[in-house]
């Protein structure tokens, strides 16, 4: 005979979740993966660990209306003949046409014109619409080499290497056959309307020695101009930094675990890499073990929001940051305003991301002509730049009460963390003391 305990009601898994169970299920049902857009959605030890101390009795806090905090930031002063000068420490990162439609490829032009700082382009090639737009434009080299063109190359203010993105490092991109338009096919050479997977690594080289092979031949076509950046996923920070000096690079991307992407299975995103918070630290080490911090710029991105997110990097010793997910976001990503049409595809709000489908209703990540017609890139440019703003007023606010007058002199020894965990992996003493747990081994 059964017995029910009526006095202890129902007790569900903390293992087993109400989510956990939908997936076993949906897994059973369907017999394949879940792909989706976007970055980790569950909470991983991040910037929100680390505080700012603030000036007191020790230190001197600048005037936050009359004196000067420099925003500016050169990126490539190693070997290019013209290296990249921005007005602020904030990038637009790599997203590629084909993932973005092109009104969303030419907001973000706007945007980072109109701030002073750079775009990129993605996998698949140089648009003119994002050409024309940007002031400063990134043009990637990817394994997939999907409309790589060598006059891009030269159009192009600088070139960044891609081995590797956070949300899947060890991985390649996707882009399902619904978005594979007629144009975006035509620049990638690839039929239309068929899923394309991109390589996982680069066709041509299999380690470091090749990869300074490869920056070489970039280098002189063109004409040892442009500055060459070299992207990672975050996974073994302090060796990857290591060997992308060693290879040439004028400026390492680093791109945590919560990096945004078009599309990845679920699996990957949620599974692969650290988060950024863990890998500033050992890739600032790897710079300064061979004598190249701030020689070799340091560009770092994944899950990257708001003025005290970029002060937090900054002061851990990036030189600059890299934001995907916010720039969408800013643009008009996930917008209210499109709620009745986010209850249609069965999500809502802020949880949308079956960017893969191509049916996003704000119009960025689409290739369907009528979505992408609703954004104004005009509108959604200035958006972009407001917010940019924004951010690097609330850096400035931070760095001015640390009594700093550039965003450059922010340091470690500005922070203090919350929990052991972020102690540990930013180096950082856990706040009220002076303990670093785990210092000295990466
Ligand atoms: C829609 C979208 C498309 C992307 N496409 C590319 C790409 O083509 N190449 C690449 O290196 N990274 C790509 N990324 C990753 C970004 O460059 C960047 O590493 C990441 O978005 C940073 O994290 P965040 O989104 O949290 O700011 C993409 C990201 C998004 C959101």
């Amino acid at each position: 005979m059964s017995y029910h305990n009526p006095y202890t009601p129902p007790r569900k898994s903390a293992t087993f979740d109400d989510y956990t169970l939908a997936e076993i299920r949906r897994a059973a049902a369907t017999g394949i993966y879940d792909i989706r857009g976007a970055g980790t959605k569950r909470k991983v030890p991040h910037f929100d660990d680390l505080l700012f101390l603030g000036a007191s009795i020790s230190r001197y806090p600048l005037e936050g209306y009359r004196e000067k905090c420099d925003t500016s930031i050169v990126l490539g002063t190693r070997y290019a003949k013209k290296p990249i000068q921005l007005k602020i420490p904030i990038t637009i990162a790599g997203m590629s046409f084909g993932a973005l439609s092109g009104p969303a490829k030419e907001a973000l032009g706007r945007g980072a014109t109109i701030s002073g700082t750079s775009t990129t382009t993605g996998d698949g090639g140089m648009t003119d619409e994002e050409r024309g737009h940007s002031q400063t434009l990134v043009y990637q080299y990817l394994p997939s080499r999907y409309g790589m063109n060598p006059k891009d190359l030269r159009r192009a203010d600088a070139i960044e290497v891609v081995v590797g993105q956070g949300a899947k490092p060890g991985g390649g991109g996707m882009l399902l056959g619904q978005k594979i338009s007629d144009r975006v096919a035509n620049m990638r050479n690839l039929p239309k309307g068929i899923d394309q997977r991109s390589a996982c690594r680069h066709p041509d080289w299999t380690g470091p020695d090749d990869l300074e092979i490869k920056i070489l031949e970039i280098r002189e076509i063109t004409d040892w101009e442009k500055p060459i950046y070299v992207k990672v996923g975050g996974a073994r920070p302090y060796y990857d930094t290591a060997l992308a000096v060693k290879a040439g690079a004028d400026v390492v991307v680093l791109d945590g675990m919560q990096g945004g992407t078009a599309a990845t299975q679920d699996v990957f995103i949620e599974h692969v890499g650290m988060p950024i918070l863990a890998c500033i630290r050992p890739a600032v080490q790897a710079l300064q073990d061979l004598g190249m911090h701030r020689k070799v710029q340091l560009v770092v991105s994944g899950g990257i929001r708001s003025g005290a997110d970029v002060a937090k990097a900054l002061a851990l010793g990036a030189d600059a940051v890299a934001i995907g997910t916010a720039a969408l976001v800013a643009i008009g990503d996930n917008d209210p305003r499109w709620e009745e049409e986010y209850q249609k595809l069965g999500t809502t709000a802020g949880a949308y991301d079956d960017w893969h489908e191509g049916k996003d209703p704000a119009g960025i990540t689409t290739q369907d002509p009528e979505l992408a017609a609703r954004l104004d890139p005009v509108a959604a440019g200035r958006r972009l730049a407001n917010y940019l703003k924004v951010m690097t007023l609330e850096a400035q606010t931070i760095a001015r009460a640390c009594g700093k007058n550039h965003l450059h002199n922010l340091e470690p020894e500005d922070l203090c963390a919350l929990t052991m965990e972020a102690a540990a992996m930013a180096q950082i003493p856990l706040a009220g003391t002076n303990w670093y747990p785990g210092k000295g081994s990466f």
